[in-house]
């Protein structure tokens, strides 16, 4: 029987104030193989409340071969992940992204790269993390007459991420419940200026402008209620001059650096002011997006 293997990296969605649009990969990888059968869905390798027709590896995987008028037999899925689940990092995009590549390779890639973004994105609602899954490196995203429209953006290569991902999780769709349906013209001002300095400073490895341009009047003010001692950490993050934000929808809190050491430097401190558990992970944007690893006709 056919079977393919996707490998799709880890992402960080908003950079602060780019909410919903700006995105990043990096070196966590989601593996996902799919090989076809008669009949059934068998899914191995989550937790058992993933293994219904609802995981998203398999709703992308059945979305693309619809979109093609392919029939739907059945399919063996195995995951293997090591990007944190329901954490800001981009677990979600990553099965929706691997479903949609595996279909699409094991019938014939009749879509392009941007077909499959097209696809994923009707299903996700929005770009951020997707387009970095896909395509790698930094990218900004737009959706215009319902499609998505992604360009990358250069990156400073001095640059050093490390994520804080805690012990509790942060479902998006309770993240994004927590947000107002309207915004004042000054907050939108306020974050699509700072967007546009997040870039700049990314690409120019400016850490200064970067840690005041990452502030975001959007998303993260409403979110941090929901995380146990973002002020804490932010403040101790602002002792050591990175620049900081939360990840995604959180709870991941992600700092960008360009000095060596930012592990060490928290190493002990964050345990003092916090009572939830955090593991620290040294990061590097990863520039190739999702790829076949292995392919048997
Ligand atoms: N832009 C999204 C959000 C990323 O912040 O809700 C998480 O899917």
């Amino acid at each position: 029987m056919k079977q393919v293997t996707i490998r799709v990296p880890a992402t960080t969605a908003n950079l602060g104030p780019g909410f919903d649009a700006f995105g990043c990969a990096l070196s966590l990888y989601t593996d996902v193989t799919f090989e076809e059968t008669d009949s059934g869905l068998e899914i191995t390798g989550c937790d058992e409340s993933f293994t219904g027709p609802d995981n998203l590896a398999y709703t992308a995987y059945c979305a693309v071969l619809s979109s093609l008028s392919e029939e739907i037999r059945g399919v063996k899925i195995h995951i293997r992940t090591q990007i944190p689940i329901c954490r800001g990092l981009g677990s979600s995009a990553a099965l929706l992204v691997a479903g949609a590549m595996g279909a699409n390779v094991l019938r014939g890639r009749k879509l392009s790269t941007q077909g499959l973004l097209n696809i994923t994105n009707a299903m996700e609602g929005h770009p951020d993390n997707l387009a970095p899954a896909f395509f790698g490196g930094l990218t900004a995203s737009m959706v215009d007459n319902g499609l998505p429209v992604t360009v990358n953006f250069p990156l400073h290569p001095g640059w050093e991420f490390l994520a804080l991902v805690p012990d509790f999780d942060l479902p998006t769709p309770l993240a994004r419940s927590v947000l107002p349906t309207e915004y004042d013209r000054a907050d939108a001002v306020y974050n699509i200026s700072h967007g546009a300095m997040v870039l700049k400073a990314l690409e120019l490895g400016d850490e200064k402008l970067l840690r005041s341009a990452m502030q975001d009047r959007i998303h993260q003010p409403y979110r941090k209620g929901m995380i146990a001692d973002y002020d804490q950490i932010q403040g101790l993050i602002r002792t050591t001059g990175a620049a900081f934000c939360l990840s995604g929808a959180g709870p991941t809190l992600l700092c960008i650096t360009r000095n060596p050491g930012l592990q060490e430097k928290l190493a002990g401190k964050l345990g003092l002011i916090t009572q939830a558990h955090w593991d620290m992970l040294p990061l590097h944007v990863e520039f190739q997006g999702a790829r076949v690893l292995s392919e048997q006709a």
